[in-house]
């Protein structure tokens, strides 16, 4: 029987990107296409089970197992998309312009565009393994940075992802010592694709004035 649905790993061309090196890229899709198989595999093992309707107590173990993982690799999955598609090829142009609505969103929430990044860029620096998050709620327009353990500890139900920065070793180990991070967290500034950033943005709501 065909599976509840698959996904097809995208494709991303970031060539000649500032500080983030194309064989870096190059590892960092493979290990994409691991969660997108991943995804897909799980979702057929999990429609085996469930295609006769039940689902029998001595499978139950393996079945929930196999539900609990879902969640990592759908992230794994997700989140890789998100990070690729907030990088701009041959490079970005640093910070976004101050009249942008993403730059009038973190005024509103943080008071300014240099206290957002200054919360962004200090999460990135967390120890552990995990992702920086930009966050902007969408019953209200606000902004919230999160950190995110792993793929899938952290993240706000509900939510729409804005700015998603990797911070797992694998991003930057190519370029960098695993101390470096923040040089790492330097170049992914200078790469962000603003643009793409601002398309996430609820433009309605995104830019009320402080207080609002
Ligand atoms: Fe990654």
């Amino acid at each position: 029987m065909s599976s509840i649905g698959s996904y097809q790993a995208r494709q991303f061309n970031l060539s000649g990107l500032q500080g983030i090196s194309d064989q870096t890229l190059e590892v960092h899709f493979k290990l994409y296409e691991g969660y997108v198989k991943e995804t897909n595999n799980l979702t057929e093992r999990i429609t085996e089970f469930i295609s006769d309707g039940k689902v029998d107590q001595d499978e139950m173990p393996a079945y929930s197992e196999l539900t609990r993982r879902l969640g990592f690799e759908y992230n794994g999955m997700v989140l890789h998309e998100y990070y690729f598609d907030n990088l701009k090829r041959g490079g970005g142009t640093g910070d976004p312009p101050s009249s942008s609505s993403f730059v009038k969103a973190a005024e509103s929430t943080f008071g300014s565009y240099e206290i957002w990044k200054t919360d962004f860029v200090g999460i990135g620096k967390m120890r552990g393994v995990g992702w920086a998050i930009c966050n902007q709620n969408p019953a209200n327009g606000r902004l919230s940075n999160h950190w995110v353990t792993l793929h899938e500890i952290g993240n706000v139900a509900g939510f729409s992802p804005l700015l998603i920065m990797d911070v797992w070793e694998h991003a930057y180990l190519l370029d960098y010592k695993p101390a470096e991070r923040p040089k790492y967290i330097e170049a992914f500034f200078s790469n962000i694709d603003w643009s793409t950033v601002e398309s996430r943005l609820k433009r309605d709501q995104g830019i009320r004035s402080a207080g609002a």
